[in-house]
């Protein structure tokens, strides 16, 4: 019998091909998903699971999978899986890992930029009727070439980063819990500092980090109180690991001067006095949506399910233990 697949959510059509030549497909295409309810009753008799970020895929619903495999996730980022509990029960979780890396870099360098001139601002005053002349004051936001990149986290993105603002003629630095080989600093121009030095020395402090137990709320007000009120923060990676309560306060009292956010404590909520700042700009978690990329995180989650059906290692496992294991 043809291993049973289930798709949670609308994926691009080209993953679809993939997964209905390993197995039987069941495909939610909706971009709604399933409730905790119908997704615990749709997964029972599945081997492989298709999931993206805004599936929580907790110890319930794995009780509910017996015959489960694969997890694959249609996202760079797992922590919407209980990653020890899937490893538990021996089923391979992966991601996509690599072909967002640019894509998402671009949309944090145009955040930066938006954010440090002021770009959606002046949009929105311009389309509400209030341009009635060139002003010496309009609009004046904060230069990018000759300033200070600070990147929290120095994963592919914040390497894209790195290279993204050595066009723009910036200083990066950066900080990690590991400092990266001398090789790797030379090659993309950038210079290890401490965490402190980061937060006190960035004119943009871009945040690329993973979310785990360590990394919630990592930024936070003992971090605004270091950085200069001429500061930009961006976050591309996951909202909770910037406290955005603390955030509000900081933009609100001009502790730092703006910011620009593509993802959110509690998405798709986003906190209200985030919303009423002209000094933030907002966008809905975007940041690996060109056609392209999204095509590929598709057809990569969808090679990784079908490479487990198949009594393959999958391309992109995050608990490879499993496979030594076997
Ligand atoms: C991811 O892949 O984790 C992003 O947040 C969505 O592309």
């Amino acid at each position: 019998m043809p291993p049973r697949i289930l798709v949670t959510r609308h994926v691009y059509p080209e993953a679809i091909a993939i997964l209905e030549a390993a197995g039987d497909v069941q495909y939610n295409d909706t971009s709604a998903g399933l409730s905790a309810d119908q997704l615990q009753a749709a997964v029972a008799d599945k081997q492989a699971l298709v999931c993206q970020l805004t599936d929580r895929i907790d110890a319930a619903v794995m009780d509910a999978a017996s015959e489960l495999k694969v997890i694959a996730n249609v996202a760079v980022g797992f922590d919407n899986i209980d990653i020890p509990v899937a490893t538990g029960r021996g089923i391979l979780v992966t991601n996509t890992p690599g072909v967002l890396t640019d894509t998402t870099a671009d949309l944090a360098f145009a955040l930066l930029m938006a954010a440090g001139r002021r770009i959606a601002e002046a949009d929105r005053f311009l389309r509400s009727g209030q341009w009635h002349q060139w002003e010496i004051d309009l609009f004046s936001g904060h230069d990018i070439h000759g300033h200070t990149l600070g990147i929290l986290g120095l994963g592919r993105i914040g390497l894209g980063m790195a290279k993204r603002a050595q066009g723009f003629g910036m200083r990066v630095i950066y900080h990690d819990l590991e400092r990266a080989a001398p090789e790797v600093e030379d090659e993309y121009g950038i210079e290890y500092v401490d965490r402190e030095t980061l937060f006190r020395d960035s004119d943009f402090l871009s945040v690329h980090v993973p979310l785990n137990d360590r990394t919630r709320h990592m930024v936070g007000s003992a971090e605004f109180e270091l950085m200069k009120p001429t500061a930009v923060l961006v976050n591309t990676s996951r909202g909770p690991v910037v406290d955005e309560r603390a955030l509000a306060e900081a933009l609100e009292s001009g502790q730092v001067a703006s910011a620009g956010l593509d993802v959110f404590e509690d998405e798709p909520t986003v906190e209200p006095r985030l919303l009423a700042l002209e000094n933030v700009v907002l966008v809905p978690h975007i940041g690996s949506a060109s056609i392209k990329t999204r095509t590929r995180m598709c057809t990569m989650a969808a090679k990784n399910a079908a490479a487990v059906l198949a009594g393959q290692a999958p391309p992109n496992p995050v608990n490879p233990e499993l496979l030594d294991a076997e």
